[in-house]
This record gives structure tokens, C-alpha cells and sequence, in this order.
């Protein structure tokens, strides 16, 4: 017998057990075993029904991705899916944890399922730029409708027990916790009630009511506006579609074909690839997995402004109170109302009750008194860059906070070990550093200083995964990771647009690479206030910046989206760059001042020199161990900035387009261009040289 599926008989019921930790994937092993558990619970002529239950914290939760790209071994998940639907003996899913992908295919292929109210069930291949391959685009529709089908396998969003009851995937939701007890039971009652081996497919009232129905152009419209540079979900609405048109058979057929056309999708690499990396950013390679984490359940935040509050959003919604402090009274009350705002802005969405936003509002208590922070156990400040101001602070954090409490600075760019020699405890400090808006943007990149302890290091990551963010930690340095490449792009695109692009045409240019926004749009969104201040910082420490128009839009008062003119304006109300003729007009005459004429600059051009400097820094990035892996710097763009993840980040993206490619450009960047940002990364010599790339690292 396979040791990770296992067979025996209790009474009349045959058991198969799947025990294939962490998530039962359906690897080979699994699939094997199952069709040898299968055989024998039909050899048994005791068994009357089959019941099919996994061990663990969950059941099958899809195909192994990791034997994506690898050969197939035989035998075959729709191999698998036949055996169990063309079973005489009923057989039975008992669902707990998650039933995803591959995994919820499979109890589709069952003839009942039963699952415990906790469970939940998903198609979600379309994030990894798939669609259900395995009969799930066939047999769904068929028990739920089109309708149903397309929004669950379009999204990939999970759906709870009770929803997938109502919706006719589940035929029973126990409020019973012991998968193995409510498995037999529901097993029992097929047996005592005599019930058929029932088949999906055999199903087709749903699928034919919807043949010829307006709901897939309507998806299809709705996907070219809200994922139009994605190929899956389309794919999706096609194999749906299909299981109106065809018959069964020739509709799997139909799903095979799109299945193999995603497959070999370069959004289908870059998608596993961030689905890996996001993964292997949780684990830090120097710390042992047994290190203690901290306790924190109270948390002081010191700054209510746009960070400040949106990170106390952050703990408070999963119930973790916070001290918001603030120097005066009037910047206390505007930060909780605006953190009212959004809290009631949900609500009207229908994404919290009222009670909840009542609930999430008490647990963050404003204060204007250090006092308040004497028993928290993280304090996290939050106010704007200026390395004097941070130093007092933590000074007066080291007197008030208790022994063991962390000390976090959500810093964009200052050094941490500068700010951590301002207390007698540096091991306790460490780097938060959030992405505006904090309580949106997933990424958290940790920045551990020179003497941060493990224990902190700990705690902070697993604080991350609590409250819902992608902890990445990284070294400390100007910038860290995702600024310190950011402000080489957009010093690159401040530059071009001094020697001839429009911003339009830079941003352009980053919203066709499916960036959400461009470099000046962001810097709109972010207040051009804060690169100004940074520079300003950076200049103030001797470092030679030149001046640019940017700088003349901070002057002249035009911070971005706040004022309602950037390097945009903004019309009342509205979040739209429009392109502003006064912008074009500062631009020119900061270009007169600087003796500049302007030349025309091709897209391709704003394109290598925003994306390979980047790339470039990444690369030294690693070269320096400020990141451990080139997946963590695709994991801090992907969820930080925006990166599009079909693009699986931009040092994977850079490896598409090819290292050599990049080198030769950055090698003549450096020529033409000049400047320390186009001095190759002696790493990325070395790879190029060698033939490898930053995966093989
Ligand atoms: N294959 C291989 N490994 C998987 C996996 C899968 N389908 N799903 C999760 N894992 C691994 C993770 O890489 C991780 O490994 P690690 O410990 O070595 O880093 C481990 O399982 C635990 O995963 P998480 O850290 O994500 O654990 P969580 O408890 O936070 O989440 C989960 C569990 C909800 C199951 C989440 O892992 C998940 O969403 N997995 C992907 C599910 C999925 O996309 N399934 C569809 C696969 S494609 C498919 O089925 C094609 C078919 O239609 C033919």
C-alpha cells in the first residue's frame, strides 16, 4: 500500500485516508495511491461505500505545482477523477481546511460531499495563470450554473461551507469539527438510505438552461477592464462556456487544450514563481526555525498621519490594540477621522457591519503621552523622514517602553542602526517599513539593523503574517530594497523627462509593463513632499543630487494628489492624472535654466533605462546580502509597488528578457548616461559570465 494513501474498512464504509502533509497535494505518489485505494475498496466486498478523508490540517488542496514543468508521470489526475466518478460503490469527500484546485476536482468527481462548517473550497488556479484542469471547469457548472462557475474560477476566491452548500457544490455542511466522524456518518446514511453512486457529469439541466446565455460576454467584458493584460481568466470564461456547448467528454477535451495553452504561458511561470517566492520570503536563512517569538498584543504607534494610521488599521482589525499618539490634539482628531473614513467607506461597501467598524475604532485609543506606551509590548513610529526627529524619539521610547518590548521604525530610508544607537537597547530595534496605503499594500519589509536580535527578527515576520502582510526581511541600507530601486527609477525617469519625454510618456510606458500606475502618478499618490524631503535629507549629508523640475513642483506648493496638483492635477474629488499644461510649461523652463534641448526619447528607450537600472541595483543588492534572495526583491515589487505578478517580479522578469541583454545596455548606459546607478553590478559580470542567472543563486 502507498504510505501516503492508506485503505481499510470500519462496518460497511471503506476509508481512503490521503496523508500527504503539509497540504496533500496531488502529486504522484497521491494520485497512485488513490487508484490503488480505489481498486481495493471495490475488491471489497464488504465496503458499500467509499469514503474519501485526508489527515492533517486540511483536504487536498490542489495539484503539486512543484511537478509543474517537470514530465508527467503517469497516472494522471483526470485518470484519477474518472476512476472515482465511474466507481459502482458511492463514494463520498468529507471536506475540512481547504478543498482547492486539483483537491476541490476531486470531491467534484466524488458522487457526495460533506464537509465540516469551517472548510472552505476554491478553484483558484487562475492566480497561478491556469484554469482548473482536472474536470473542475465541466462539472462545477454543471451543480452551480455558469454564473457561479465563472465568478469562482475567474477570481480564484474561496468560498465558505455554507456559500458552497447554497451554491449546490456541497450536499451537507456539519457543525461538527472531527472530519473522520462527520466523513462516516454522512457515509453511513448513503449506505442506510441506499443512495446512488450519483454522477456529476451525468448532470445537465444547469449547463443546458445556460447555453447560448449572455453571462460570458458579459464576464469578458468585465475582465477587459479589470485584467486586461492577463490570458487565464479569459481562458476560464472559455472552458465554462464550453460545458454549456459540448458533451461532457468533448467539453474535457476543450479544458485540456485551454489548460495546455495557459500552461505554456509565460504569465504561468511568472505566477508560480511568485507563488514560491512569497513562500520562501517567510523563512530567514540564518535564523533557526525554533526561535523564540515575542508576545505582542498591544502595540504603540507614534504618528497619525496617511502611515501612521493606516498601520494602526492594520492591528485593529485583527483585534490587537493600539496607542495612537500624536503631539497635538487637532493632528490626533483628523487622524482618526480619516481612519473613520475608510472604516465607514468599507461599511458602505458592505465589507464591515457598523458593529465592526465600531469594534476596530474602540481598539485604537489616541494619546498624546509616551506615558500610555509604558506596557506596550511593539511601538512602531511613523512620523516623516528626518533622522533628528527619530533619534529623539527613540531616546524617549528607551525611557518609557518596558524591558523586551520591540522598538520599530517605519523608515523608508533612513539607517537603522543610526536610529538605534539612540537607546541603550539596539537589539530591540528594528525596520517596519509599510506601503502607502499601509492598511491596503501587503508587503512589510522588515529591515533588521546591524545588532537587531533574532528573537525580534522572529516576532516581526510572524507579525506580519498576523496581520495579513507579506513580511520580507531585508538588510539595512539607503533606501533597503523596494525604495532604494525605486529612487534609481525615478531619478532615471526625472531624467528623461528633463532631456525630452513628457511624463505621460514615461508613465505610459510603465502601465504598458502592467505597473498599476507610473512613476509619477505614484509619485502624485505618495506627495511629492516626501522625495523632495528625502533629497533634500541626502543633499543636507553632502551627497551630490542634482536639481530637477520635480523639486520645483515641492516649492511651488504642488505636493501630488493632497493639493490636488502634482506633477498631475486633479479634478475635485478625483483620483485621475490629468495632464497639466502649466507642468508642461515649469518643465520647459526648468529645461532653458539648465541650457537642456530637448530630444525625442523612444518608448523603448524610457523602458530599458526605468527597468534595467532597477535591475541593476537589484543585482547589487544581492551582491551586498541587503536581500537573501532574488525572489524576496520580486516579492517586495509585487506586493509593495504593484509590480504585475504575470511577471513574476523584476528580477524574473529581467531573466526573460535575458541578463546579457541587460549588461550589454547597462554597460552603455554607463557610457552615455554616466553615473554610479550604470556602473554594472559586479554580480550581475559574474552571472552573465558564467551563464547563470539570479535564480541560480
Ligand atoms: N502544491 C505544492 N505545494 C504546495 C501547494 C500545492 N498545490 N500548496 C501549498 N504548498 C506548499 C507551500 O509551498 C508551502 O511549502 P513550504 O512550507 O515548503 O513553504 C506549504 O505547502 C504550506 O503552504 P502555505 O505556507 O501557503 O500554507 P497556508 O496554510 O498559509 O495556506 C493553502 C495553505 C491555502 C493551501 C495555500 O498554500 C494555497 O493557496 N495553496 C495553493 C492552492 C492552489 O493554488 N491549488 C491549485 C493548484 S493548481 C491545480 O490544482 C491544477 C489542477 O486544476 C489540474
Amino acid at each position: 500500500m502507498s504510505e501516503v494513501v492508506s485503505y481499510n474498512r470500519e462496518g460497511a464504509i471503506g476509508v481512503i485516508t490521503v496523508h500527504y502533509p503539509p497540504v496533500n497535494a496531488l502529486s504522484h505518489a497521491v494520485r497512485a495511491g488513490l487508484l490503488e485505494a480505489l481498486r481495493q475498496g471495490q475488491a471489497d466486498a464488504e465496503a458499500k461505500a467509499l469514503l474519501l478523508v485526508c489527515e492533517g490540517r486540511t483536504f487536498i488542496a490542489g495539484a503539486d505545482i512543484r511537478e509543474f514543468g517537470k514530465p508527467m508521470q503517469e497516472p494522471g489526475l483526470v485518470e484519477v477523477m474518472d476512476a472515482i466518478e465511474n466507481s459502482e460503490k458511492p463514494v463520498v469527500a468529507a471536506i475540512h481546511g481547504t478543498a482547492l484546485g486539483g483537491g476541490l476536482e476531486v470531491a467534484l468527481a466524488c458522487h457526495y460531499r460533506v464537509a465540516v462548517k469551517s472548510a472552505k473550497v476554491g478553484l483558484p488556479e487562475v492566480k497561478l495563470g491556469l484554469l482548473p484542469g482536472a474536470g473542475g471547469t465541466q462539472r462545477l457548472p454543471r451543480l452551480t450554473g455558469a454564473r457561479k462557475a465563472l465568478e469562482m474560477i475567474t477570481t480564484g476566491e474561496f468560498i465558505s461551507a455554507y456559500d458552497a452548500k447554497a451554491a449546490g457544490i456541497l450536499d451537507e455542511v456539519r457543525e461538527d469539527d472531527d472530519i473522520g466522524a462527520v466523513g462516516m456518518v454522512f457515509a453511513g446514511d448513503v449506505v442506510a438510505q441506499g443512495k446512488p453512486a450519483r454522477r456529476v457529469r451525468d448532470l445537465s439541466n444547469k449547463v443546458q438552461a445556460d447555453k447560448g446565455s449572455a453571462v460570458f460576454e458579459e464576464f469578458r467584458d468585465a475582465l477587459k477592464k479589470k485584467s486586461p493584460g492577463l490570458f487565464a481568466p479569459f481562458k476560464c470564461v472559455d472552458a465554462v462556456q464550453a460545458a454549456t456547448e459540448l458533451d461532457f467528454d468533448e467539453g474535457m477535451k476543450r479544458e485540456r487544450q485551454l489548460f495546455q495553452e495557459c500552461m505554456e504561458s509565460p504569465q504561468r511561470a511568472g505566477l508560480i514563481h511568485a507563488f514560491f517566492a512569497e513562500r520562501e520570503a517567510a523563512k530567514i536563512p540564518d535564523l533557526s526555525r525554533d526561535t523564540p517569538v515575542r508576545n505582542v498584543d498591544s502595540v504603540g504607534i507614534i504618528g497619525a498621519g496617511t502611515m501612521g494610521g493606516g498601520i494602526a488599521m492594520n492591528f485593529a482589525n485583527v483585534g490587537i490594540p493600539v496607542f495612537l499618539l500624536e503631539q497635538k490634539q487637532d493632528a490626533l482628531d483628523k487622524g482618526l477621522a480619516v481612519i473613520r473614513r475608510n472604516y465607514e467607506n468599507s461599511a458602505k461597501k458592505g465589507r464591515l457591519t457598523q458593529a465592526q467598524v465600531e469594534e476596530r475604532m474602540a481598539l485604537i485609543r489616541p494619546t498624546l503621552s509616551y506615558d500610555d506606551f509604558s506596557d506596550v509590548d511593539l511601538v512602531i513610529e511613523a512620523v516623516f523622514e528626518d533622522m533628528g526627529i527619530k533619534k529623539q524619539i527613540f531616546g524617549q521610547l528607551d525611557k518609557v517602553c518596558k524591558t523586551g518590548a520591540i522598538l520599530a521604525s517605519n523608515t523608508s530610508t533612513l539607517d537603522i542602526d543610526e536610529i538605534a544607537a539612540a537607546t541603550s537597547r539596539p537589539e530591540d530595534v528594528v525596520g517596519m517599513h509599510f506601503f502607502s496605503p499601509a492598511n491596503v499594500m501587503k508587503l512589510l519589509e522588515n529591515v533588521r539593523g546591524a545588532k537587531t536580535s533574532d528573537e525580534v527578527k522572529a516576532t516581526v515576520m510572524n507579525v506580519a503574517k498576523r496581520i495579513r502582510k507579506v513580511g520580507v526581511m531585508v538588510g539595512n541600507c539607503y533606501g533597503f530594497v523596494g525604495n532604494r530601486m525605486l529612487h534609481r527609477r525615478g531619478a532615471e525617469a526625472t531624467a528623461l523627462v528633463n532631456e525630452g519625454a513628457s511624463p505621460q510618456q514615461v508613465d505610459k510606458v510603465l502601465t504598458g509593463l502592467g505597473f498599476p500606475m507610473g512613476q509619477f502618478a505614484m509619485s502624485d499618490l505618495a506627495g511629492i513632499d516626501v522625495g523632495y524631503r528625502i533629497r533634500q535629507e541626502r543633499r543636507k549629508a553632502g551627497e551630490d543630487i542634482p536639481p530637477s523640475w520635480m523639486d520645483k513642483l515641492a516649492e511651488q506648493g504642488r505636493l501630488g494628489q493632497k493639493t490636488q496638483a502634482g506633477v498631475y492635477k486633479y479634478e475635485d474629488g478625483s483620483r485621475k492624472p490629468v495632464p497639466d499644461p502649466e507642468v508642461d510649461r515649469l518643465i520647459e523652463e526648468f529645461r532653458q535654466e539648465q541650457g537642456i534641448r530637448p530630444r525625442s526619447i523612444s518608448d523603448d528607450e524610457i523602458l530599458e533605462r526605468c527597468m534595467y537600472v532597477m535591475i541593476n541595483e537589484g543585482a547589487k543588492i544581492l551582491e551586498e546580502g541587503i536581500a537573501y534572495r532574488s525572489s524576496d526583491i520580486d516579492v517586495v515589487w509585487i506586493y509593495g509597488y504593484g509590480f504585475p505578478a504575470y511577471r513574476g517580479g523584476p528580477m524574473f522578469w529581467a531573466e526573460q528578457v535575458g541578463l546579457d541583454k541587460i549588461l550589454d545596455a547597462v554597460r552603455n548606459f554607463h557610457n552615455t548616461v554616466g553615473g554610479d546607478q550604470w556602473r554594472p553590478s559586479e554580480l550581475l559580470e559574474r552571472l552573465v559570465s558564467e551563464g547563470k542567472g539570479f535564480s541560480d543563486l
